[in-house]
């Protein structure tokens, strides 16, 4: 049955990412974000192309067809705002999403999508170390206008709906690796590296 199928995607893309949601931590308590703007503006850079890479998946209308809200989603935009709040320059980079097609582009999806609920916690020390916030530096990290919860939810009810088989759910989580693998190098990249 399509929903049980699909509900155990969304636990599966839980269970098989969990280390790379661990690793995620670890780089973020390595790259210390919130001891001041200048880190964190490192750590802005790495969302916004992030997020780019994303965002280059919504074009597709297989993907559309599959997440239907696709165009309140994505933050790539308020990622640059934030960038010129904080006096950065923007990076660039080549989109490293290039070819993604679905199914595997679900998982990027997911990983996006699930990196709003962590950045609920990301979002007060934002303000609370470093005083920016929705209106100000912070826009990336902000809850979807609606909230997070709802815009997650109705996420998960597009995976659930997906009805994907065994070979192409397989291909969501491979997705969502490379999600994490691109998210983790940009992370490397732009707040771990040694500042020039
Ligand atoms: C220190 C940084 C982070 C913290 C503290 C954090 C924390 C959290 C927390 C508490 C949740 C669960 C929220 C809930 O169930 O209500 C969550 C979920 C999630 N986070 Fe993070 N996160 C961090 C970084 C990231 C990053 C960088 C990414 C990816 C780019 C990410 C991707 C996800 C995903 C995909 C989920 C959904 C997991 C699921 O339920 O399937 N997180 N995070």
């Amino acid at each position: 049955m399509t929903t049980d199928i699909s509900a155990s995607l969304a636990q599966r893309l839980k269970t098989e990412t969990h280390a790379q949601h661990e690793r995620m931590h670890g780089l973020m308590e390595q790259g210390q974000p919130f001891a001041d703007r200048t880190r964190y503006a490192r750590f802005v850079a790495a969302q916004y192309l992030f997020q780019r890479d994303v965002e280059q998946l919504f074009a597709d209308p297989a993907v559309r067809t599959a997440v239907p809200d696709l165009d309140s989603r994505g933050r790539s935009a308020v990622s640059l705002l934030d960038l010129h709040d904080l006096g950065a320059t923007q990076p660039d980079d080549a989109i490293a999403s290039q070819g993604v097609q679905m199914p595997a582009a679900l998982g990027w999806l997911y990983v996006s999508e699930g990196s709003t609920l962590g950045a609920a916690f990301l979002f007060k020390e934002a303000r609370a170390k470093l005083g920016l916030d929705e209106t100000f530096g912070a826009r990336n990290l902000a809850a979807y206008p609606e909230g997070r919860a709802q815009a997650w939810r109705r996420f998960l009810a597009a995976l659930q709906e997906s009805g994907l088989n065994e070979a192409e759910q397989a291909e969501v989580v491979q997705g969502a690796h490379a999600a994490y693998d691109r998210f983790g190098a940009l992370l490397e990249t732009h707040l771990l590296a040694t500042q020039p």
